[in-house]
């Protein structure tokens, strides 16, 4: 028993008039409803996968998970509140805010704010559609994407996500950041996609390091790459294909000042066949960073 994906997520930034630009303008998303002070953005036939609220942090405000049901919110409430970790009912208001049946709060321990909920709100009488021409956005039981987060306490990070979330480790990728020094980053799923959570062991100033959104198609790759460069965003990583996830994607920067991913092609986990493995580079190719 575990979550079963990333459901949403919400960030907290400066600008979200420059972010709502970007993100419909560049990533193609599909505005939702919003209100609340907040801006929404669809993926797919969920009403919403990500909101922006004004906020000075730049960085992620909170990540919901999602799982199948009432029982298996119970379940893992009980087995949080059983790890020790305090654990909260979401309340009627925030379940309304989130348009989820029911949902429980709690924080990691670097302190995120992490949301575990079942029965988010459905606009299947309103399909998706991009205002820039994005084909669709590979979700479903993948959740909406990965996140890739900074933590100073990777034991207890791991503790967190694995013994009490359920995350199970995809591999390691040993990143050299000079000649005398390495990290080892940490990648997990929870459903076929290669990670939905990678963990830096690194005190960075943001927890969030990127999020990744996957697209069908290399030409959605291709097609979102030229928005960006029209636009002026900085492409942090060029095209290139990842080491685990087999991936190729391009990184830039987003309006809050962490990044996105913007990918296609990830490999698919099969836990029956899994083995997890160890990599000394992240990316087979390209992903050169430095350009800005
Ligand atoms: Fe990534």
């Amino acid at each position: 028993m575990s979550i079963q994906s990333l459901g949403y997520v919400g960030f907290a930034v400066k600008d979200p008039a420059a972010f709502d630009a970007f993100a419909t303008g560049v990533l193609g998303l599909m505005a939702g409803e919003g209100g609340g002070g907040e801006h929404r953005y669809r993926l797919d036939d969920l009403a919403w996968r990500i909101a922006v609220e004004a906020g000075e942090t730049d960085d992620l405000a909170y990540a919901g998970f999602e799982v199948a049901g009432p029982a298996e919110l119970e379940a893992l409430r009980a087995r949080l509140a059983a790890g020790g970790v305090a654990v909260a009912d979401g309340g009627a208001e925030l379940a309304a805010r989130r348009g989820v049946l029911g949902l429980v709060t709690c924080r990691d321990p670097d302190g995120l704010a992490v949301e575990i909920f079942y029965g988010p709100t459905l606009r299947t009488e309103t399909p998706f559609a991009s205002p820039v021409g994005v084909p669709a956005f590979l979700t479903g039981d993948q959740g909406l994407g990965h996140i890739v987060l900074s933590t100073r306490d990777m034991a207890a990070s791991r503790g967190f996500y694995e013994d009490l979330l359920g995350f199970r480790l995809s591999d390691i990728i040993s990143m050299r950041m000079g000649p005398q020094f390495s990290m080892e980053m940490a990648f997990f799923h929870c459903n076929p996609r290669h990670h939905t959570l990678a963990l830096m062991p690194a005190p960075l100033p943001k927890r969030l390091h990127h999020f990744m959104i996957q697209v069908p198609t290399l030409d959605a790759v291709g097609f979102a790459l030229e928005r960006a460069e029209a636009a002026g965003a900085p492409i942090t990583a060029s095209l290139g294909r990842h080491t685990n996830d087999h991936m190729v994607s391009f990184y830039a920067r987003t309006p809050g000042g962490f990044e996105v991913e913007f990918g296609f092609g990830a490999l698919e986990v099969d836990e029956a066949t899994w083995r997890v493995g160890r990599h000394d580079k992240p990316s087979s190719w390209g992903h050169k960073r430095g350009a800005h």
